[in-house]
């Protein structure tokens, strides 16, 4: 039996965790196991990630994570620290976020937004998150940030290694005309590179990227950047398939791997009942895909997720429906594949 660890958090966090789980539990007997994290957690222990919280995803295959923050935590110990925490905690260092058009209204021309099947694969163990020495003083304040080269080697192995599977093309996104993190970056990535010679290579300053993502998405295949950059662009590849709703997310390291959705705790849904829980579902999907290298589950929750958006969606995709009732849309949808095993060669193993 797989053991998960279910950090709902806060917000629309329980919510569309409760949803994910329920199509997760369809697909392979789950346990799962609940414990606090962010808000919830201040709130009941003073700690945004309390020890028995850590100790529980350390021992799990898996951690599936709705979302935390929001105005009644505003410091100076916050929700979000608790994230933070956790992904330095179980050394998660590659966050991947694909997005792909769904057939949902987005803010883009049609013609453009159809071609968008984007995986922005971030660094997340490293940069100014993370740098120290950081702090206030008494008129401003700092951070640091920081880059190593073998952060840099990792995560470029990762985008590469990614691109292989999808299209073969990795935009590398810094700013090296300004940092030197950035020219490190991608003195770093170039040399990675040279180990994938059917990967095809360009390099972008990200402001450039950021118009260029919504000008032509289809252009982009894999965006391989730093944590900060990461955090910004995945939004806004949100935007250009429609709801930030959408999104889902992986964060691997050499432990346990972290499910989360892209978006946050959306204060201004919570308990509504109308949060989109697609990006939790595609999460799960995830995990399906690489924990426990099912990829064939993966894709029959995507194509549930893809058939259930043509009918039924919630208000941020132009619809009425409600977290449940799109849920139910889903899981009526799901085909389960009659094969329980897959042949080696079509698992994708994350190297752990
Ligand atoms: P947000 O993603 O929570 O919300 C941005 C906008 O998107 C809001 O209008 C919200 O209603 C909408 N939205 C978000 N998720 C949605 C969903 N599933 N369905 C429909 N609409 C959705 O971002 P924010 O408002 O900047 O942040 C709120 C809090 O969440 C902050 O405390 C922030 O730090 C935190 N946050 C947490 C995570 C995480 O836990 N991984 C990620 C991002 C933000
Ligand atoms: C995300 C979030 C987090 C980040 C916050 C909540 C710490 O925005 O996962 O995208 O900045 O990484
Ligand atoms: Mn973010």
């Amino acid at each position: 039996m797989t053991l998960i660890a279910v950090l709902g958090g806060d917000g629309i966090g329980p919510e569309v965790t409760e949803a994910a789980l329920s199509v997760l539990g369809a697909c392979v007997p789950i346990e799962a196991e609940r414990a606090l994290v962010g808000g919830a957690a201040l709130d009941a222990t003073g700690d945004p990630l309390p020890a028995a919280t850590l100790a529980l995803c350390r021992r799990s295959d898996a951690v599936f994570l709705g979302a935390v923050g929001g105005p009644r935590w505003p410091g100076p110990l916050r929700a979000e620290d608790g994230l933070l925490k956790l992904r330095r905690g179980l050394g998660l260092y590659a966050n991947l976020r694909p997005a792909r058009y769904l057939g949902v209204p987005t803010p883009l021309r049609e013609s453009l937004a159809r071609d968008a099947d984007i995986l922005v694969v971030r660094e997340l163990a490293g940069g100014v998150y993370f740098g120290e020495p950081r702090g206030t003083t008494e008129d401003g304040a700092f951070n640091t940030w920081r880059q190593s080269a073998a952060e840099v080697r990792r995560i470029a192995h990762v985008g590469f290694r990614e691109a292989t599977r999808r299209r073969r093309k990795v935009t590398s996104v810094d700013k090296a005309n300004v940092l030197e993190t950035s020219r490190l970056w991608r003195r770093i990535v170039d040399e990675v590179a040279r180990e994938y010679p059917d990967v095809q290579l360009e390099h972008r300053y990200v402001d450039a990227a950021s118009f260029e993502l919504l000008r032509a998405p289809g252009s982009f295949d894999v965006v391989l950047t730093e944590n900060l950059f990461g955090d910004i662009l995945s939004d806004e590849v949100a935007a250009v398939v429609g709801s930030i709703g959408l999104l889902a997310s992986a964060s691997l390291g050499d432990g346990p791997a972290l499910y989360e959705p892209v978006h946050g705790s959306a204060p201004d849904l919570a308990g509504k009942g109308v949060a989109n829980p697609t990006g939790a579902i595609l999460s799960a999907a995830m995990l399906l895909e690489y924990t426990l290298q099912r990829p064939d589950l993966a894709r029959a929750v995507e194509g549930a997720v893809v058939q259930a958006l043509s009918d039924t969606r919630t208000p941020d995709v132009g619809g009425n429906a409600t977290t449940e009732e799109f849920t139910a849309a889903v899981l009526r949808r799901l085909e389960l594949p009659r094969k329980t095993a897959v042949p080696e060669r079509e698992a994708y193993g994350w190297g752990v």
